[in-house]
């Protein structure tokens, strides 16, 4: 381990360091993730964003080892602790799943097991990661559904799925993920099947159980209104890279790569007046036969030869980091356009 790595392992609680992800499909390798870089600090909520398509899930699915059978991580480290996850034998890779780094899915429903009761479901996953009998395990499910604000958790304990909300489903979900005490909580788009207000309810209690446990939360979204609510810090990500990477507030006052710039920019803004979707001209970049070099020059309006050649991610200023060749330039039309 190097001198440089050495020293991010004091602040981080994970660092994935430069990941390769390849699928094989009778259509030729889908480099999903192509040499992906990002940290989350100890107690942070961190953000990652981008597009359709850009490789958030398979990074979380590569953290947890848990590809597709035609996916593969071929290359880079990802250190939770400092332990390199990716040579971590099996057996210890499933306790760190569930009982260190916690994964909460887009879909409740699909997550959650129909004809099993919801005592069954959560007693079983507590004993499998906890040193405790079936009372207990039952006393730990009913005292986090409580927390997570489920109404008479002693009776509902004994309820299927499907008397649930999918709201409420998805509170019975991050209940069973943090009666295990994880310290890292992974919610990939975790209320985007939740209509609007229950997804206010449910990031409330993400917020409020990340601030009672002091936990980590890596937070996949699109969204960028939840992510400006929800986050310290954020990654966007871009056709399978990290191309700017700082704390969110700054990013949303000032962003330096031109896809964040055009990714704010097609949202309505929330102190701007104008309220028309704006679209990003071109289409995400095809995975099997991306553009080489940077993969946004061929939406880009700064892009030059040079853009042809692979910009590095690279300290721009305190804790900003962006992957472009030309940040200068683009900084200095910004001003002179505002
Ligand atoms: N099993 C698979 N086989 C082949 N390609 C795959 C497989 N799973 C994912 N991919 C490809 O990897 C890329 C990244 O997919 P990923 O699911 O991570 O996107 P995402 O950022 O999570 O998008 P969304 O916002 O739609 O959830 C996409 O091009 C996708 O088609
Ligand atoms: S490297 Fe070039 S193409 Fe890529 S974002 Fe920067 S200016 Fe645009
Ligand atoms: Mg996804």
């Amino acid at each position: 381990m190097t001198e440089e790595l050495k020293s991010k392992h004091n602040k981080n609680i994970l660092l994935v360091e430069n990941i390769y992800t390849y699928f094989k499909t009778e259509s030729g390798v889908v480099k999903a993730l192509d040499g992906v870089s990002f940290d989350i600090r100890e107690n942070e909520s961190v953000g990652i964003v981008g597009e359709s398509g850009c490789g958030k899930t398979v990074t979380s699915r590569s953290i947890l080892r848990i590809l597709p059978k035609n996916g593969e991580t071929v290359a880079g480290q990802i250190f939770y602790k400092g332990v390199d996850l990716l040579k971590l034998p099996e057996h210890l890779m499933r306790v760190v799943r569930g009982k260190e780094i916690a994964l909460l899915f887009q879909d409740p429903l699909s997550a959650l097991n129909p004809v099993l009761s919801i005592r069954e479901q959560m007693v079983d996953v507590i004993k499998l990661h906890r040193k405790v009998n079936e009372s207990e395990a039952a006393e730990l499910a009913i005292n986090m559904m409580r927390q997570v604000g489920i109404p008479e958790p002693e009776q509902r304990i004994d309820d299927y799925p499907h008397q649930y909300s999918g709201g409420m489903r998805q509170r019975i979900l991050i209940a069973r993920a943090l009666a295990l005490q994880p310290d890292l909580l992974i919610a990939d788009e975790p209320t985007t099947a939740l209509d609007v207000t229950i997804q206010a309810q449910v990031l409330k209690i993400i917020k409020d159980m990340r601030e009672k446990l002091g936990l980590s939360l890596m937070l996949i979204t699109h969204n960028l209104g939840v992510v400006s609510e929800n986050t310290d810090r954020i990654h966007i990500f871009y056709g399978g890279r990290v191309v700017e990477s700082g704390p969110t507030r700054e990013i949303f006052k000032d962003p330096h790569h031109p896809y964040t710039i055009a990714l704010l920019e097609s949202i309505p803004a929330f102190d701007r007046k104008e309220k028309q979707l704006k679209t990003i001209p071109g289409s995400v970049p095809q995975l099997i036969n991306p553009p080489p070099g940077c993969r946004f020059h061929p939406r880009c309006e700064f892009a030059t030869e040079i853009c042809k050649t692979r910009p590095t991610l690279e300290k721009f200023s305190e804790d900003r980091f962006v992957a472009c060749f030309h940040v200068e330039e683009v900084l200095k039309s910004r001003k002179s356009k505002s």
